[in-house]
């Protein structure tokens, strides 16, 4: 460090004995004040250090509470933890709340002093540069959603005005238009209509997050029995058979469960085969997360379309063939990784699809974990 600052140490801890000897293992490159009491630290933190090294048994507080009350005062400052050998298990405690190293009184040196330091400085660099393109990330996201809102929303408007000026112009000179005229509007009006749908769709699928529930209990196998009903026509139609095992309660989004299944089970009826459509729905617990699982015999699909079926408006086949815009798995991959979850598809062509979606047990929050943390807190 030859040439550049030195590096301002604020040491806080109340052995005399042991301040002194840090302060000799820290010497040309360093300054190092001292603190000896918790009620200091705030005080002496108005001036800018570099890394804060921390005695975790001082007179006014004593153990991890030391630890977790530093932390929350030394915002960007790196904090060492300094400790005697019998802290063990309250180092590493620290460490994975924060702290960037631990050192041990009995075995300190001065060469692991110093290296410790500087590798703190230096990583806490990049975790701040880390912090500074996350809250980048997510003030970008949070407009280009509000973007995708606005703009879609904004669109509605003269689009009713494009096709409620067709039905009239329609139904005012339904005896002077030949026909040619009619089936014109007509294009136009499907045009519109189909529109409307993209427009709708696009909306739905920005109103995952924004509009979403607060997670509470949700009876998967409730949900599943009314969307059955739901689609009750379509299975009459389709003579479709569909076997339930019993399926858990969750802590979930239960309008936004709903659509995730129904999403699944409709595409099983849709894309059926020859046969009628069999459909299994079941679930299994792992460690942090329940899986569910929807299978059926249709047409099935490639592995390499695996991943693309649930990006927006990617759809296998023509609206002539299968009738739909493509949004259904898209919304429905947005919602379960809001849900902390994943979606894929096991498949082949021809011999039917199984569709996976996880659903994670920890505390979640629009996709993140929230470990207990008030949701205020960023
Ligand atoms: N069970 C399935 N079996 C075979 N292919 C499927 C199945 N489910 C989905 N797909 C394929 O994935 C594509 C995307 O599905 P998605 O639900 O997003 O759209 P869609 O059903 O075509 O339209 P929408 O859901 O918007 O009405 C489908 O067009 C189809 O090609
Ligand atoms: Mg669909």
């Amino acid at each position: 460090m030859q040439g550049r600052q030195k590096v301002e140490v604020l040491l806080v801890d109340d052995d005399p004995g042991d301040s002194e000897l840090v302060r000799q293992m820290l010497t040309d490159d360093f300054t190092v004040d001292v603190v000896n009491h918790l009620a200091s630290v705030m005080g002496q933190l108005k001036q800018r250090y570099d890394v804060l090294i921390l005695d975790l048994n001082l007179p006014d507080s004593q153990g991890y509470d030391t630890f977790e009350a530093v932390e929350n005062m030394s915002g960007e400052v790196p904090v060492i933890v300094l400790t005697s050998n019998s802290d063990r298990k309250l180092a590493m405690k620290a460490m994975s709340h924060g702290a960037q190293d631990y050192l041990f009184k009995e075995t300190i040196n001065a060469e692991v002093m110093v290296r410790s330091i500087r590798y703190a400085i230096e990583r806490n660099k990049l975790v701040q540069e880390q912090k500074v393109i996350t809250r980048e990330l997510q003030r970008s996201n949070a407009e280009l959603q509000q973007f995708v809102y606005v703009a879609s929303h904004d669109l509605q408007e003269p689009l009713r005005m494009v096709t409620s000026y067709l039905s009239l112009m329609e139904r005012t000179f339904k005896h002077q238009l030949d026909p040619k005229a009619k089936e014109y509007i007509d294009y136009a009006m499907e045009g519109g209509n189909r529109m409307r749908e993209l427009i709708n769709d696009v909306l739905a699928y920005s109103r995952v997050d924004t509009q979403g529930k607060k997670f509470a209990p949700v009876d998967m196998g409730a949900v599943v029995a009314k969307v059955l009903a739901i689609l009750r026509i379509t299975i009459e139609d389709t003579k479709a058979e569909i076997t339930i095992d019993p399926l858990p309660t969750i802590n979930a989004d239960e309008s936004q469960m709903m659509q995730v299944t129904q999403n699944i089970i409709a595409n099983a009826l849709k894309f059926h085969g020859p046969d009628r459509p069999m459909i299994h729905i079941s679930s299994s617990q792992g460690d942090k997360e329940w899986t569910f699982s929807v299978k059926d015999n249709g047409i099935g699909l490639d592995t390499s379309d695996a991943e693309k079926i649930f990006q927006m408006f990617q759809r296998l086949h023509s609206r002539e063939e299968y009738p739909g815009t493509g949004i259904g798995l898209a919304l429905t991959k947005k919602i379960v990784e809001r849900h902390g979850g994943r979606i894929w598809v096991e498949s082949r062509k021809g011999e039917g699809a199984t569709f996976f979606f996880t659903i994670s047990t920890e505390e979640i929050w629009n996709g993140k974990r929230m470990n207990g943390k008030s949701l205020l807190r960023p």
